[in-house]
């Protein structure tokens, strides 16, 4: 083994299971002598982890790849090599046609065979240009190595479920990540356990579709994703659980009723609803409607009425109406959103909904877009504000922006600064809520306690 011998530039894009993915792909490469750098223009290999799912997020790809184009050139004078790989939702969707486009891409491969990035690598350098776009997702997860060495930061995500099959009809995802699956039980807590022994306090569990987990168990009956993190709960390091993302679809009474009585769950739950008429909710196959949204939204805050909920909104879908658009703005406001992340619907090649008549207009998304973006802002601002005044208790996680501050997250997963030491990275502290800025809560430590340990999230 070489270690240090090579150097890896990785470029995520996308979604936190892309920061998942890419964390994995160092991992398999270190044995191969591979160090992560920052700087493209070190790197004998660069990576660019992509992401497909809407138009924009496509084209960054191909204008990354000029960047990489220019480093590589610019290397070549050195005297140096560098290898490109385009892993990820970009390279499952394109698979060959990527390598016909983009010459200095040496190889593509598909989230579903991340596990082979080292065997490519050590194939390509005899100069073949590789395509690795199987679905051989039972073998993935167990191909990995194991997560260890190296100091992790204090909070971390784990991929439990991958793919989907909902199949809504904008949604590219059930073609890049194919099928749903859910790793093991067991798999997943030895995981976590490995992680939890490496300082990390925070688990986020990922999955297109995380509350449609279904997973072997450690019984060998099948657990829902509501056993699995009782489960976890028992791993006494792990102070804070999280998941995402859910279907309304999956939230089942058992994982509502989590939020109640599972102290380690944070009051924090990503529940996309994407429109608020029933009609575009039935164009999109997203098999509810508002009323069954805003329903199971009052089952989750009666579970726990201080949650922090944060969802998913997508405009001008085809056949969107000015009618169709107030009912999304209306529910958005009623429900008042702590977080909340929307986008202008983008026709995805492949998908029903891109060949659906009555395609809106850029600029009708564009007015419509910023419209709902002014109204979530001011929820999101109300929700934030609520906060002062308050004790509540912080995970650090790091140093802050200025000197001497150190920078945590609530449970409401609000960034908080405060001035601190630092040995409180890693730790639990009650922390008086000041002020409220435009992104993140500054406070003070709770006067007369530098710091504690609390072994459970104290909440
Ligand atoms: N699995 C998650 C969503 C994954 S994609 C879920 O089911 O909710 C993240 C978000 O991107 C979606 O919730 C949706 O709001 C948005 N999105 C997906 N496809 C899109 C498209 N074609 N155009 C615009 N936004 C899209
Ligand atoms: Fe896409 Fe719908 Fe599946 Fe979410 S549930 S990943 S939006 S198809
Ligand atoms: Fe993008 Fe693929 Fe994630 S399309 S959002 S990186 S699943």
């Amino acid at each position: 083994m070489n270690k240090g011998h090579k150097k890896l530039h990785i470029k995520t894009f996308g979604c936190q299971m892309n920061v998942y993915d890419s964390e994995r792909m160092v991992e398999a490469l270190a044995p191969a002598g591979y160090d992560v750098t920052e700087a493209m223009d070190d790197a004998d290999l660069v990576i660019l982890n992509t992401c497909h799912i809407r138009e924009k997020a496509a084209e960054k790809v191909y204008s990354e790849l000029g960047r990489v184009r220019r480093s590589k050139e610019a290397r070549k004078v050195r005297g140096s090599g560098t290898m490109v790989a385009v892993a990820g939702c970009v390279a499952q969707a394109e698979g060959e046609e990527m390598i016909a486009r983009a010459p200095i891409v040496d190889i593509v491969v598909g989230p579903q065979s991340l596990h082979r990035i080292a065997d490519l690598v050590a194939k390509a350098e005899s100069g073949e240009r590789l395509v690795e776009t199987e679905f051989p997702v039972d073998e993935k997860f167990a191909a990995l190595p194991q997560r260890a060495s190296g100091k992790r930061p204090v909070s971390a995500f784990v991929t439990v479920q991958e793919g989907c099959d909902k199949f809504c009809t904008f949604c590219v995802v059930p073609y890049t990540r194919g099928a749903e699956y859910s790793r093991s039980a067991s798999e997943i807590i030895a995981e976590v356990e490995r992680l939890a022994s490496t300082g990390v306090r925070e688990v986020t569990l990922l999955g297109q579709n995380v509350n449609a987990y279904h997973g072997v168990g450690e019984d060998g009956t099948t657990w829902s994703l509501a056993r699995l993190l009782r489960r976890l709960a028992e791993v006494p390091a792990i102070a804070r659980m999280r998941f995402t993302t859910s279907h309304p679809r999956d939230m089942d009474d058992d994982l509502i009723a989590l939020f109640g009585n599972e102290e380690k769950l944070m009051p924090y739950l990503h529940l996309p609803f994407q429109a608020g008429s029933d009609r575009i909710l039935a164009a999109m196959n997203r098999k509810h409607t508002a009323d069954e949204y805003e329903r199971l939204i009052e089952r989750i805050r009666a579970a726990r009425p201080d949650i922090a909920l944060s969802t998913d909104i997508i405009v001008g879908f085809p056949g969107e109406t000015d009618a169709d658009f107030q009912d999304t703005l209306v529910l958005a406001k009623r429900l008042g959103f702590a977080q909340a992340f929307s986008f202008k619907y983008s026709a995805r090649p492949g998908t029903p909904g891109a060949s659906l008549d009555r395609q809106i207009s850029e600029m009708v998304k564009k007015e419509r877009l910023s419209i709902l973006q002014t109204q979530l802002e001011k929820s999101r601002r109300e929700f934030d504000r609520a906060m002062v005044g308050r004790r509540i208790p912080v995970l650090f996680e790091g140093k802050g922006r200025k000197p001497g501050q150190i920078a945590g997250r609530s449970p409401y997963l609000q960034p908080v600064y405060l001035d601190g030491s630092e040995r409180l990275i890693g730790h639990i502290a009650e922390v008086d809520i000041l002020a409220a800025g435009p992104n993140s809560l500054t406070g003070v430590m709770n006067a007369g306690l530098e710091w504690h340990e609390p072994i459970r999230a104290a909440i």
